[in-house]
């Protein structure tokens, strides 16, 4: 096992932000694994992260299920871990970047003097491409894709409302909103989607209870509903899911770039 030094993870006075990854623990990062080896106190979001992946922490780390705790318990947990000189990590599902509300414990734990580093993970739109078996952008099809969500609870901008960005036709994935999905498709379909588009939904992605619904626009709404289907999915739509495009240039045989020159 090639093991990061503990040193260059934790420095003092640092809490460690990590992304656990979608669900399997063979998706954890080995820095991410590394972290949880060495942490003396680890805060992990119990509705998401995989609890399996604790299981390569030491028998004497600390451990708290964020799931029932407030923003000021999670924050006074790790400021006073770090304060009685422990290594603290608090563990995110996926990457942190995603809907991680890492800001709020950022800005927290900055205001007590202390500083964070963030790790990577694997996010649950590369888990769920990667279960489908598709890549999110092809040439001549799709170029981008969009991460977002629909308003729920927390409320999304109005000037990035579904309807808006479906206007651009690209690859969308969406977080957090399986439980409005006939909403969505209408959303989806008002803003120029054809009703032929691919969709595929992908719910615990990775998890041995993965679930995976593909149809269009027309039908993904029935389909889903009789899979039963209401939360933890990532709902991929675009035309790139047909995997119906041009050939990448970057191997096309004429085509010389700085690794080869074409014939
Ligand atoms: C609070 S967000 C966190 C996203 C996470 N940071 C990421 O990068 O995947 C939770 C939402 O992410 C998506 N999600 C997280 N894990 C998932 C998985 N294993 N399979 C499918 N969707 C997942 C779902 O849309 C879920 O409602």
């Amino acid at each position: 096992m090639i093991a990061t030094p503990e040193n260059e993870l934790y420095k003092p006075g640092t809490v460690l932000l990590a992304g656990a990854g979608p669900g399997a623990v063979d998706l954890l990062t080995l820095r991410c694994r590394d972290a949880i080896v060495a942490a003396d106190v680890i805060v992990y979001a119990g509705s998401l992260v995989n609890p399996a992946v604790l299981d390569y922490a030491g028998s004497d780390c600390v451990i708290y299920d964020s799931a029932g705790m407030t923003l000021k318990e999670i924050v006074t947990v790790m400021i006073a871990g770090v304060r009685e000189g422990k290594k603290v990590l608090r563990l995110h599902t996926g990457d942190p970047a995603m809907y991680g509300a890492i800001s709020e414990q950022i800005n927290a734990l900055q205001e007590a003097g202390i500083d964070c580093e963030i790790i990577p993970g694997v996010s649950s739109v590369f888990a769920a491409a990667a279960r489908v078996g598709v890549e999110l952008t092809l040439p001549e099809v799709s170029q981008s894709v969009i991460l977002t969500r629909r308003a729920g609870r927390t409320p999304v901008p109005e000037r990035e409302a579904i309807v808006d960005l479906a206007r651009h036709r690209t690859t969308m994935a969406i977080f957090l909103s399986v439980a409005a999905l006939s909403d969505l498709v209408g959303e989806l379909l008002e803003g120029g989607y054809p009703d032929t588009t691919p969709v595929a939904v992908v719910y615990r992605a990775t998890w041995p209870d993965e679930k995976i619904v593909a149809g269009t626009l027309a039908d993904i709404a029935r389909r889903v509903a009789k899979s039963a289907i209401d939360r933890q999915a990532m709902i991929l739509v675009g035309e790139a899911l047909s995997r119906q495009g041009a050939l990448s240039r970057l191997y096309a045989g004429e085509f010389s770039h700085g690794y080869r020159v074409g014939k």
